[in-house]
């Protein structure tokens, strides 16, 4: 792909925009949080390993085999600044599939984030992270170039105590570049601090929503993963990714 053509993420397709400025479009993404375990359905073995896919290629979900009537639960709302088509460099601005997923997860392992620190990579508009905040003790979202990480903090401010009001801050941003060989790298007020150090080395969950889109990029991805999953204590990393 060229680098200067724009691409247009699905999710503003189809998701409901309520108001639009100079720099940013608003859009509502409604949600309910499930008792643990209850919001994506258990696969069998078999579609765990090969799962139904959609002509894409893109597993598809089954949801919702809790018994809750729907309109019993509560329902929250998120409200995400991004861009409709950007170029390549600026696809953080816009909010893909890979989060949606990942939010729907980290929603359905809560209890897993409890008293964790979790890091994002590739962080964007920053709905995964924002989700993680809901759960997890500490968030670390991080990305490269400071004006996706001002959208990032943008929305984690708009919406991290969305589910409890009375919630103490619990999540940083800084800039985190894969295709450094330094850690700490330049990037005004989202350079990383010896604070966000501390929280890269206790992290114990490690989250990415689709990242995996080139080839030079993905292997500094997986490089920068290693560098930081390589030291005790044990981790996990949660990555979702659309076929492309
Ligand atoms: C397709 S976007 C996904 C954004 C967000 N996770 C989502 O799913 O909506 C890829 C993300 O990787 C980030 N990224 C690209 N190159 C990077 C690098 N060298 N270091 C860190 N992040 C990078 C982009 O800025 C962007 O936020």
């Amino acid at each position: 792909m060229e680098s200067d053509e724009k691409v247009l993420s699905d999710v503003h397709i189809e998701s409901e925009n309520v108001s639009v400025n100079n720099d940013y479009t608003v859009s509502r993404f409604w949600f309910r949080v499930l008792p643990c375990g209850s919001c994506v359905s258990t696969c069998t073995d078999s579609e765990e390993r090969g799962g139904v896919t959609d002509s894409d290629g893109d597993m598809v979900l089954s949801r919702r085999t809790n018994t809750a009537r729907e309109e019993d639960e509560e329902q929250y709302v998120l409200t995400i600044a991004h861009s409709l088509s950007t170029g390549l460099k600026d696809v953080g601005k816009q909010l893909w599939h890979g989060s949606l997923v990942l939010a729907d997860y980290l929603i359905h392992i809560q209890d897993e984030l409890q008293d964790k620190t979790v890091v994002e990579l590739g962080a964007g508009t920053g709905l995964a992270g924002i989700t993680a905040s809901f759960f997890a003790k500490n968030v670390l979202c991080t990305d490269v170039g400071e004006g996706v990480l001002r959208l990032t903090e943008h929305n984690l401010d708009q919406n991290w105590n969305c589910l409890d009001l009375m919630k103490k801050k619990n999540y940083r941003i800084c800039q985190l570049n894969w295709m450094s060989e330094n850690l700490v790298t330049d990037c005004g007020k989202y350079t990383m601090t010896e604070e966000d150090i501390s929280l890269l080395n206790i992290a114990q969950i490690f989250i990415a929503g689709d990242v995996v889109y080139d080839n030079e990029l993905t292997m500094a991805f997986f490089n920068t993963v290693y560098r930081l999953m390589s030291k005790p204590p044990s981790k996990s990393l949660y990555i979702s990714m659309e076929k492309r």
